[in-house]
C-alpha cells in the first residue's frame, strides 16, 4: 500500500500547496485537477450517495460505488481478488487509489456478467470492471427458459442491464451484454483504430473527456464527432443515410420504442411506457396516452405483463438507453441488437420494416 500513500501524499499537496514544484514535474497538479472536474470524485452524485441513509454499500454494489469496494474487489485489503467480501463505505468517490494501487496498475483481465474473461486491456482494465453492466444475453435466457414467448408470466419482472455499459458495448458478442437471439450473429469488439480502440486512447483517465481533435484529423470533412459515418447503409429505413452513424442508432431506437408500445397493447394486453430516469423504467401506461407521466413513474406502477419476447426487445431498448456512447463504442452491435429487437416484435405486431437494414 505505500504506493498509494505516496499518490495521495503527492495529489494532497498538488491541491493544497501554492507551488509543489515535485508535483509539477509529475503533471500531478494537472491530473488532479482532471480528475476533480470529472465524473468520478462527484461527492454529489447519486452513484455516491444512493446509500447514504442506509450506512454502508452493499457488497453487490460496492465494487463500483465505492473506493474501498473497489479496493475490496481488487484484493488490495487482503481479501481475495475478484470478489468483495465487505460492504463500502459511504460516500466515497473513485479516488486515485481505486486505479493506481499496486493491484489495479497490475490488473489486465476483467470477467464479465457473462462469465466471459477478457484480457489484454493494460490501463482501461479498471474502466472496463466498472462500466461493464450487471447483466447479460445468458441472464435473460435462464429468466425465460422453457416458457413461450408471447405469454405473459407473473414470474418475469424487467431485467436492468445497468448504467454507463461501455464496455460491454465495445466488446460486443465476445461478452454478450446485449440479448443476442439464438442462431443470429453478433459483432464482436469494436477495434476501430489502434490510437482509438481502448478506453484510455480515447478517454482521458481522470477528466474522462475526449480529446476529439485526432477524431476530425482522421475523419475529415466533419466539424463535429457525432456527425461521423463510415458505414453507408440506411438502417433504419428511413430514406437518409446524410447524418452521422448516431442518427440510424437513434432511428431504430425509436422504432424499438413503439414496436414495445404496441407489442404491450396488443399481445402483452396491458399497456407499456418507458421513463428514461426512473427505475425500473418500464411502467404501465395506465392512461394510455403513449408516454410515462411523473404520475406514472412510480415503482408500484412498475411494468408486470411482461413475456419472454417483450423482456428481451425492452432489455435491448435499455442496453443502448444505457450507453449514451454505443455510436463509437460498438455502433454495428448498437444498431443488431435493435434490428432484431424490432424484427423479433414484428413477428406479432404490424411494424413498417421497410428499407431496414443489418449490417
Ligand atoms: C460492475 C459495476 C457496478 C456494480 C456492481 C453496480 N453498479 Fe451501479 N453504476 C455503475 C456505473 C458505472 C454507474 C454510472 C454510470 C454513468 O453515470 O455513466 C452506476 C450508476 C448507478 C446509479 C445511478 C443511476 C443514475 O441514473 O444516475 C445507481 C442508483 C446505481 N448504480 C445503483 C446500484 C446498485 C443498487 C447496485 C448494487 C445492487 C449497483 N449499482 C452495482 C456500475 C456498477
Ligand atoms: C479511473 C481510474 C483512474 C483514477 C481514478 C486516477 N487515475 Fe491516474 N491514471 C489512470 C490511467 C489509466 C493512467 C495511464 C494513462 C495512460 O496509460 O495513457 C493514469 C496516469 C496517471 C499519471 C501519469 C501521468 C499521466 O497523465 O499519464 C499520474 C501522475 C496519475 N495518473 C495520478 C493520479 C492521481 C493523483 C489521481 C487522483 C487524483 C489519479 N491518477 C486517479 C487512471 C486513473
Ligand atoms: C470503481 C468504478 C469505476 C472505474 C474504475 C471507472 N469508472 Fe467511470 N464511472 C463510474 C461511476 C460510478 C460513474 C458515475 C459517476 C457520477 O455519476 O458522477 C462513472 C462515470 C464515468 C463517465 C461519465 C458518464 C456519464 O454518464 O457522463 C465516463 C465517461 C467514465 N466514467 C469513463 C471511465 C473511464 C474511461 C474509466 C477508466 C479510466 C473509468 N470510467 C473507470 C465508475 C467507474
Ligand atoms: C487513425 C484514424 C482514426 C482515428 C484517429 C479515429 N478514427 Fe474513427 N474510424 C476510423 C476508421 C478507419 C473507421 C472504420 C472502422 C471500421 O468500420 O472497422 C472508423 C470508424 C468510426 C466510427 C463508426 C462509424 C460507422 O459508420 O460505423 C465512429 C463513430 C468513429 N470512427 C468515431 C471516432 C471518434 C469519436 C474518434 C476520436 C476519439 C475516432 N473515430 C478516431 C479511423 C479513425
Ligand atoms: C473511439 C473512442 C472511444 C473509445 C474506444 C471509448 N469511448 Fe467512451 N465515449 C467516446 C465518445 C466520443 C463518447 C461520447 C462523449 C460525449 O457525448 O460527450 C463516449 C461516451 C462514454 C461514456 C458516457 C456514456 C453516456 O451514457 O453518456 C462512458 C461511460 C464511456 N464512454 C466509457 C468508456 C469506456 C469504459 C470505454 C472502454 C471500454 C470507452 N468508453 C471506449 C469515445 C470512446
Amino acid at each position: 500500500m505505500t504506493s498509494v500513500r505516496f499518490l495521495f501524499q503527492l495529489a494532497a499537496s498538488a491541491i493544497l500547496a501554492s507551488g509543489p514544484l515535485a508535483a509539477e514535474e509529475f503533471g500531478l497538479t494537472e491530473v488532479t485537477e482532471a480528475w476533480l472536474m470529472g465524473p468520478h470524485s462527484d461527492y454529489h452524485s447519486p452513484s455516491f450517495t444512493h446509500w447514504n441513509e442506509d450506512g454502508e454499500v452493499p457488497p453487490a454494489c460496492a465494487a463500483c460505488h465505492s473506493e474501498t469496494g473497489m479496493l475490496d474487489w481488487l484484493g488490495a485489503d487482503d481479501t481475495a481478488p475478484l470478489t468483495v467480501e465487505h460492504p463500502g463505505t459511504i460516500n466515497t468517490v473513485i479516488g486515485c487509489a481505486s486505479c493506481h494501487v499496486s493491484e489495479a496498475e497490475a490488473l489486465d483481465a476483467v470477467p464479465f456478467p457473462s462469465g466471459v474473461t477478457i484480457g489484454g486491456l493494460g490501463g482501461s482494465a479498471t474502466c472496463t470492471m466498472c462500466h461493464q453492466g450487471r447483466t447479460s444475453t445468458d441472464t435473460v435466457l435462464s429468466a425465460t427458459d422453457g416458457m413461450d414467448l408471447d405469454t405473459v408470466s407473473e414470474d418475469l419482472g424487467f431485467i436492468n442491464v445497468h448504467y454507463g455499459v461501455a464496455a460491454a458495448v465495445m466488446h460486443g458478442a465476445e461478452v454478450r451484454g446485449g440479448f443476442q437471439y439464438p442462431d443470429l450473429t453478433y459483432a464482436g469488439r469494436f477495434t476501430h483504430v489502434a490510437s482509438a480502440g481502448t478506453c484510455v486512447a480515447c478517454h482521458e483517465p481522470h477528466s474522462t473527456e475526449v480529446e476529439t481533435e485526432g477524431c476530425i484529423a482522421c475523419h475529415q470533412g466533419v466539424n463535429d464527432i457525432t456527425a461521423i459515418r463510415t458505414r453507408h447503409a440506411d438502417f433504419d429505413g428511413d430514406g437518409s443515410t446524410s447524418g452521422g452513424i448516431i442518427t440510424e442508432i437513434e432511428g431504430l431506437h425509436a422504432m424499438l420504442g413503439e414496436a414495445i408500445v404496441t407489442y404491450g397493447r396488443e399481445i402483452a394486453g396491458t399497456p407499456i411506457g418507458y421513463s428514461s430516469d426512473s427505475f425500473p423504467y418500464f411502467f404501465n401506461d395506465s392512461n394510455g396516452d403513449g408516454t410515462i407521466g411523473p404520475e406514472e413513474a412510480a415503482f408500484p406502477n412498475r411494468y408486470a405483463s411482461w413475456t419472454p419476447r417483450l423482456l428481451m426487445a425492452a432489455y435491448n431498448y435499455q442496453v443502448v438507453a444505457k450507453d449514451g456512447g454505443a455510436w463509437v463504442h460498438n455502433p454495428a452491435y448498437a444498431i443488431q441488437l435493435l434490428h432484431d429487437s424490432i424484427v423479433s416484435l414484428a413477428e406479432r405486431v404490424d411494424v413498417d420494416l421497410a428499407g431496414v437494414t443489418r449490417p
